[in-house]
């Protein structure tokens, strides 16, 4: 059997992206109806993050797509955020999702960035931060987070992710962005004078 190989996705490799595309497609329809909402959506998608400066990159079993991961730098490099994340619905609960994290953490440490973040929807009511007004007290809110379903914010949790933010009614009205992050450097240094 063929070892799980990492390789980049390129513009040129319409088949890869055509896979890449189905497996977005298809992983994402228990988190989201309105992110790719079609096929042809998660190929444009696809499209999108070859753009963006960082990588975009799939986990191949064979010449099949089993997982692929996007991550971008920002503010001057110190920061990444990985968007998006899907593992095949055929090889979900198999560790390829925290595979992929180790392997975008490596890359971004090297680098020297400081943060890892990601952004998690919930467009399903399956936490406490659904369908309430979080204007009122955002800090209790994050406080007395809880799930009431599965929802992907459970693996960032698991994979040492903390809620650092939330965006009231990015999905629509009740359904908030969660925004999850890891430090990537030890912590205990002096803050920068600037
Ligand atoms: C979320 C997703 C990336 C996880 O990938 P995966 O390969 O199934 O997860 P792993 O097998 O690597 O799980 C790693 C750990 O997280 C746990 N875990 C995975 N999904 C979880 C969930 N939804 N809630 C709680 N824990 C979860 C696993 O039990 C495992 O725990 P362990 O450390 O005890 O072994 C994958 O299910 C997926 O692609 N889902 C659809 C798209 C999506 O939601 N992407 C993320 C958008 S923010």
């Amino acid at each position: 059997m063929q070892p799980f190989r990492i390789v980049d996705l390129i513009p040129e490799d319409k088949e890869l992206i055509q896979q890449t595309a189905q497996i977005a497609f298809e992983a994402s329809q228990s988190i989201s109806k309105i992110w790719l909402p079609t096929v042809e959506a998660a190929i444009e998608e696809v499209h999108e993050s070859l753009k963006r400066e960082g990588i975009s990159q799939v986990l191949l079993d064979g010449d099949r797509v089993a997982a692929w991961v996007g991550a971008s730098l920002q503010f001057s490099e110190r920061v990444l955020e990985i968007h998006p994340l899907i593992v095949a619905r055929a090889y979900q609960g198999n560790g390829l999702g925290r595979r992929m994290v180790n392997h975008v953490e490596a890359w971004a440490r090297q680098r020297g960035a400081l943060t890892l973040w990601i952004g998690t929807s919930d467009e399903t009511r399956a936490t406490s931060l659904s369908g309430v007004d979080l204007y009122e007290n955002p800090g209790a809110a994050i406080a007395n987070f809880h799930q009431l379903a599965p929802h992907p914010c459970g693996f960032w949790l698991r994979l040492g992710f903390c809620i650092v933010g939330i965006l009231p009614d990015a999905e629509g009205v009740g359904k908030p962005s969660i925004m999850m992050a890891k430090p990537l450097q030890q912590k205990g240094g002096e803050a920068d004078e600037d």
